[in-house]
């Protein structure tokens, strides 16, 4: 089989590709990625001089460039996206061009080109917040993003359901909770506060950290899209969570705790605008039709990703003393 992974660069495209070609080494992977700010070749090393992947630099908004490697694959996989909700909030023009056209580019490259089978990454933040005593998501819960972030992802979710209803094409769809694990870049939650305690800084908590996040090892999210690409129902949508909510103080005592250090490291900065409550993930249905589920327990997966981070600090040193830097000031001052 060959795979178009776009977004391969990032967080998650990156792990997606060293799982995929270790449970499938016969399989071709191209790897379309912008390198933004986000992306970085550092992440896929281990896996540049295999002979079965290639690196190709491009952006998902150029149709040519769409056409031309959509043509040569048998399946589409899209995680390229702007992802961070706080950037989203500083400015969206980013994330409807990347989030909303450029999927509608690779759906048009997958339709003009014969149908191609075409999956698509989204996020739980489609559905909206949940209050603390509600039933979680499941496929069945109607739309109501908050963020522009979300907006754009749940804008893109509708496009590519209506070129399955509209086109035929042969699409599936994941709506995923809250990934950590190696190569996350530093400023989500986790690697955030893991690579501040080892820079011996505070580390911040917006509002009183009540915030409910869902949270999944990276390569349990994989292995969910390995069996939807594998074993998921044309059309269909499949929602996968971690079966782990945890608030966001309860995420920092677990890591303070880890890296022992003390609570005198939390500093407590203004909430996030529009800050949704709480998000968690019904996953019935891909463990009913695929025999898929979560197996990463949270305090394995979590100590294994702060060794990774204390045993990379080149990695992400590169980055915060790189062009985050600016963004990081922006957020919190010069610390
Ligand atoms: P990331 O920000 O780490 O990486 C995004 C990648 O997309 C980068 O390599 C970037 O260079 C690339 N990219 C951005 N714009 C591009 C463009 N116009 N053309 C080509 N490449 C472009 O993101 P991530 O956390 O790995 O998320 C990947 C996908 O998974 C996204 O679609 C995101 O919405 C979804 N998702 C993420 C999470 C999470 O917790 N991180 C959870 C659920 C779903
Ligand atoms: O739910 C899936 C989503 O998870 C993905 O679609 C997004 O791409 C991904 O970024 C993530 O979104 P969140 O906003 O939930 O993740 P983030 O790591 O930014 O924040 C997690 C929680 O921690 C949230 O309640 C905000 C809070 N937070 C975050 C940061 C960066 C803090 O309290 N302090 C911080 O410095």
């Amino acid at each position: 089989m060959k795979l178009l992974i776009t977004g391969g660069a990032g967080f998650i495209g990156s792990n997606f590709i060293r799982y995929w070609l270790k449970n499938n080494p016969d399989d071709q992977i191209v790897n379309l990625d912008a390198l933004t700010y986000a992306g970085n070749l550092e992440n896929l090393k281990d896996v540049d001089a295999n002979p079965n992947y290639k690196f190709v630099k491009g952006d998902i908004c150029d149709q040519n460039l769409a056409n031309e490697l959509v043509k040569e694959a048998d399946v589409v996989v899209n995680f390229a996206a702007e992802t961070h909700v706080d950037r989203s909030i500083m400015g969206s023009a980013d994330f409807i061009r990347t989030n909303v056209e450029g999927t509608r580019v690779l759906l048009d490259a997958a339709k003009n080109n014969g149908g191609k089978r075409f999956h698509h990454i989204s996020t739980d933040e489609v559905f909206g917040a949940l209050q603390m005593g509600d039933p979680k998501f499941n496929e069945n819960t109607p739309y109501d993003p908050r963020s522009p972030y979300s907006a754009s992802k749940a804008s893109s979710d509708h496009l590519v359901r209506a070129y399955f209803h509209t086109h035929n094409l042969p699409i599936t769809i994941s709506n995923c909770s809250n990934n950590y694990g190696p190569y996350q870049f530093p400023e989500k939650l986790i690697p955030l506060f893991v690579t501040n305690l080892i820079e011996n800084k505070r580390v911040p908590v917006y509002g009183k950290g009540e915030n409910v996040r869902d949270w999944i090892y990276v390569d349990d999210h994989n292995a969910g899209v390995e069996a939807i690409i594998k074993k998921g129902k044309i059309g269909e949508t499949y929602c996968l969570g971690g079966g782990n909510e945890k608030s966001n103080m309860e995420i920092t005592k677990l890591i303070l705790d880890a890296m022992g250090r003390g609570e005198d490291m939390i500093e407590y900065v203004a909430d996030r605008k529009g800050h949704d409550l709480r998000y968690a993930i019904d996953y019935t249905k891909a463990k009913n039709e695929l025999g898929w589920e979560p197996r990463t327990d949270f305090a394995t997966g979590l100590k294994d990703t702060i060794e990774w981070f204390k045993n990379n600090e080149n990695w992400w040193k590169n980055i915060k003393n790189g062009d985050y830097k600016n963004y990081y000031a922006k957020q919190y001052g010069e610390k």
